[in-house]
């Protein structure tokens, strides 16, 4: 298996598999975390051969930008930092200052990637678009690309004669929404997925037997029903399919003899269109099991049978790669 790409309209290199640095500042989604454990994780990732680490200012209000500067200070040119800007700041004056403060949190003159997290459809995407091209010949970014940009988003990005170099999406055996429509266009397009939430959260590492024991926070996707408190969909939810469907995935690893996160990278890592998944970790040991995902042998009728098993939840969650949301707000 491939374990690096070059990002489009760029030079630099990536490890497929890239460390997501959202959980290791704990609290809302995720609940206590010690930060020694999170300087673990970013270390043992680093040292396990991943060279690429997903940020964003909202996680932890510029926490998980210092944590990863702190634990790779020394890494810097060694390291691709992608971070994101939040849509209440794209309006052009509003990225440039974004980014600034970008820069301090990670402690450095440039950042490598910078991703809009998600569409805000108040705001031009020229202007927006243009100020990253902005900071792109000023060196303070060395390529940008997008983050939750659907059909339409991804028409309008077309349309504005930007080039980007990658779009980050939702996407597991669990959640195959960007199948319908954003795969096919992000292969037409040259342009790399990035897959985010590659283990549903833990749902794929076989952690919770059934949809009662996931806790609040993590159960507002729209597998789960609308009437968890934290939900935000209108969606009836599809517990018991995707609980049948993690089993089902479950006894196929099983089978096999592989740990059931790693077969699940493993797959993702097989899909046209995937150049690399963003998958989190909160100590060094999930950093080091991850990265594991590379050694799985690449057998096609293997992951013929997880696309077959996991097709009866993809169709039922449909074409909508919103994970949180119903259609109302089209990405
Ligand atoms: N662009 C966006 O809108 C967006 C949205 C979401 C995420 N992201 C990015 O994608 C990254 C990954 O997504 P994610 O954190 O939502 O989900 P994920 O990678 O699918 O799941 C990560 C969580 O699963 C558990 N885990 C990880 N490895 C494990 C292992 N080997 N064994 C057992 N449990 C393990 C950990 O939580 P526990 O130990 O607590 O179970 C960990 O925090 C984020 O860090 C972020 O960088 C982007």
């Amino acid at each position: 298996m491939k374990t690096s790409i070059t990002l489009p309209h760029s030079d630099i290199e990536i490890s497929r598999i890239i460390f997501g640095c959202w959980a290791i500042v704990g609290g809302f989604n995720w609940g206590p975390q010690e930060e020694r454990d999170s300087y673990a994780a970013l270390r043992a990732a680093y040292d396990s051969g991943v060279n690429c680490f997903d940020t964003a200012e909202a996680y932890g209000g510029g926490h998980s930008e210092n944590l990863l500067a702190k634990a790779l200070k020394g890494e810097r040119h060694r390291i691709v930092i992608a971070s994101k800007v939040g849509p209440q700041d794209f309006a052009g004056g509003d990225v440039i200052k974004a980014c600034e403060r970008g820069l301090r949190n990670l402690q450095t003159d440039y950042i490598d990637l910078y991703q809009l997290h998600w569409p805000n459809p108040e705001i031009p995407l020229e202007e927006t678009l243009g100020a990253l091209q902005q900071l792109k010949d000023a060196g303070k970014i060395r390529a940008y690309g997008v983050s939750n940009f659907g059909k339409k988003s991804l028409d309008e990005c077309r349309q504005s004669g930007f080039s980007i170099s990658s779009n980050q999406m939702a996407y597991n055996l669990l959640f195959r929404a960007i199948e319908y429509e954003v795969l096919p266009l992000s292969i037409e397009d040259g342009v790399p997925v990035l897959c985010y939430s590659p283990i549903m959260q833990g749902l794929l590492t076989g952690k919770f037997s059934n949809w009662t024991e996931v806790p609040d926070d993590r159960a507002r996707t729209r597998h789960f029903t609308k009437d968890r408190p934290l939900s935000r969909h209108q969606e009836e939810g599809r517990e018991e399919l995707t609980f049948q469907t993690i089993s089902l995935i479950k006894r196929i690893s099983d089978e096999q003899g592989l740990d059931m996160s790693a077969l699940s990278l493993a797959w993702l890592l097989n899909q046209q269109g995937v150049g690399g998944v963003i998958v989190g970790g909160r100590n060094a040991d999930q950093a080091r099991r991850n990265v594991r995902a590379y050694d799985i042998p690449s057998d096609p009728a293997l992951f013929e049978e997880l696309t077959s098993i996991t097709t009866p939840l993809k169709e039922h969650l449909g074409a909508n790669a919103d994970l949180w949301q119903t259609d109302s707000r089209v990405i």
